[in-house]
Parts: C-alpha cells; structure tokens; sequence
C-alpha cells in the first residue's frame, strides 16, 4: 500500500463499508471536485425542490435571524457552494451589520471557488474557509470568543442514520458556547411521488452524482471500478421515512482494488448503499434536537410543510 494511504480514514472506511457483509459508504466521499460540482446543478433540477423551497423561507427569515441572533460569525458546516447562505449576507448587508464568514467542507475545490465568489460579492464579510471533515472535533472557542450562528443546511442531517444524527448533535452541542444558537434545516415526509422524483430526475444528474463516487474511490483507492457496470437506484422507503440510494451491480463481477491488494466481488444485482436521505415530521425534527441537548427557539416551516428550519439553542 502507498504509504499516504496507511491508516487513512478513506482506507479506513472502504473497508469498514465495502470488504464485510452488506456494502455501504459514507456520503462524503461523493463530494469531490466533481462530485460537489454535480450536486449543485442538482439544486437547480426542476424535480429537486428542498434546495428552492428551504431558499425561499431562509430568504423570509434572514433578517428576523440576525436581529435576534447578533452573531459575531456564521459558521457553516457542509457549506457547499453557500448559495442559501447569502440570504443571511444580504440581510446583513441592508441592516449594516459586519460578520466573519467560516465555511467548513470537506471539498477544498468548492470551499476555494464559493469563498472567492464571496469575497468579491460582498466586500464587507471576512470569510475564513476551513477544510475539515465536521464529525471530527472542532475547538471554535480556543482561538476566540465570538457569538456563533452555526448554520447546517439543505437537509444534509437527513444524510446522517438515526444513531449518527445525534450524535453529531451531541458533538456539536458541545462545542457550542452558551450563546451560540444553530440553524438546522431538515427536509419533511411528504407525498412519495414527490420524494421519488427528486432523486431520480430527468436529465439524469443525480445518477450522475451517485455513480462519481465510483471515480473518487477509482482515483483516491486505485479501485477498477466500471461505471457501465452499475445503476443508480433510489427509492422512498415509508417505514423507515428516508430515501434509499444504491448502486446497483448488473451482472456478477469483481473489482481490483490495487491499493489494498484486494479484488471485490459483486453478484449480479448486488447494491452498494451510497447514501440515505431521512425526512422528517415536525415531531420528529424537534425531537431529535431536544435528544441532543437542544431547546427549539423557534420552527420555520415552508408553504406546504416541504421543509423545516429550526433555530435551537444549547439548553443549559
Ligand atoms: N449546504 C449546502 C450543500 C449541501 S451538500 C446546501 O444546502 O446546498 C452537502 C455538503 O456537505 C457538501 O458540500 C459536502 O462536501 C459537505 N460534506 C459532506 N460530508 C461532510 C463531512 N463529513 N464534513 C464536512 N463537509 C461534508
Ligand atoms: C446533501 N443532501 C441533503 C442531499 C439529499 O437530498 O439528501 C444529497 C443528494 N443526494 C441525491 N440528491 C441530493
């Protein structure tokens, strides 16, 4: 094995996920250059509606948010290409109000681009991109004492199992300085058809997006991977009230994987789980936060009950 590659977490959790019963990988690993670039064409979809509908209401709600919040700093977790986020900088802007800007991503390359489209929008806000992977520890408070809105967007605690969502609740909580408050947003059950269509669009971008996980493990693990040799599959699952995506193998097959010295078999229909995507009632949303440790400040939902934002506070 190359030596950057020993006890790396990538090769870590391929093997946790891939080489030991039913497959499965961690959602992080789509958000590559490509990857993260995917996704945001996916925000503009007409079948994709959480990303318009959760813009619409943050846009109703930013400047009600900083007059109440008066955060020194906005910090980002999973910030993408931070286009919601410039409904928080735009009410800023009208209410004069100066903030540092930290965006925190696992992607450098859409850390690089958004921060500097950024900067050159708004001359005013300090940004301060950080790369990190954020179910990592992360000590804001060591460096300074700034009040924190910590903004977690798109639905993307719905990528999180019901054990891992709150744990990485807990975590944050803990990391939280009494008063600091987050903004969460979570995507709501809603008609199937709806859920459905959203995750398999016409145009094909989120097959797209699901099979270039293939290429990153191609790329980073040296795997052999075939993209022609799989099929985006995504379904909603009513029990578990959480959208399944898989990747499915059409026929039986083994894959190299070069840097572990491995080869991977597949049976022919045999799936990879690449992501699951939970969507919530407005009981369980609260819920879930009140499990981790928060008090719900206050619950913003959209015309229609699409989609919810919740500000929360650490309870003491
Ligand atoms: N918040 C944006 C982007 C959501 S896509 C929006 O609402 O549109 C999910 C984002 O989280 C991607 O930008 C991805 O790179 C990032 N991400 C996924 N897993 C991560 C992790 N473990 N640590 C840090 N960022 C992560
Ligand atoms: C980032 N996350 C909230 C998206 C979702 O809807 O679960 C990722 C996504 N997967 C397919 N399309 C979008």
């Amino acid at each position: 094995m190359e030596l950057d590659l020993i006890n790396s977490p990538i090769v870590e959790d391929f093997k946790r996920g891939m080489l030991q019963g039913r497959k499965s990988i961690p959602p992080k690993y789509f958000y590559d250059d490509v990857g993260s670039r995917l996704f945001d064409q996916i925000c503009d979809l007409p079948e994709y509606y959480p990303t318009r509908v959760e813009s619409g209401l943050l846009k109703n709600i930013s400047a009600e948010l900083i007059n109440f919040v008066k955060p020194d700093c906005i910090t980002e977790l999973g910030s993408g290409s931070s286009r919601k986020t410039r409904h928080l900088f735009d009410a800023c802007q009208k209410l004069n109000y100066g903030l540092l800007y930290e965006p925190v991503d696992v992607c450098q390359e859409m850390l690089n681009w958004s921060s500097s489209n950024l900067e050159k929008k708004y001359d005013w806000l300090s940004v301060n991109p950080i790369v990190a992977d954020y179910n990592e520890e992360i000590k804001w408070k060591v460096n300074d004492s700034r009040r924190r809105l910590f903004v977690f967007l798109g639905g993307t605690i719905g990528n999180f199992d019901a054990a891992l969502a709150l744990q990485f609740l807990k975590k944050l909580k803990n990391e939280m300085g009494s008063d600091d408050y987050l903004l969460i947003g979570a995507d709501r059950v809603k008609r199937p058809d709806l859920l459905h269509a959203a995750y398999n669009d016409r145009a094909g971008y989120t097959a797209k997006f699901n099979l270039n996980v293939l290429s990153v493990f191609n790329k980073k693990l040296k795997t052999k991977f075939l993209k022609e040799n799989f099929h985006h599959y995504a379904f909603y699952n009513p029990i578990e009230s959480q959208i399944e995506m898989h990747l499915v193998s059409s026929s039986e097959q083994y894959v190299e994987v070069s840097a572990l010295n491995e080869k991977l078999y597949f049976h022919q229909g045999e799936s990879i789980l690449t992501e699951i995507s939970r969507k919530f009632t407005k009981k369980s949303f609260e819920k879930l936060l009140k499990e981790a440790g928060f008090q719900v400040e206050r619950h913003f939902e959209s015309d229609q009950l699409k989609f919810s934002l919740i500000l929360a506070h650490p309870s003491s």
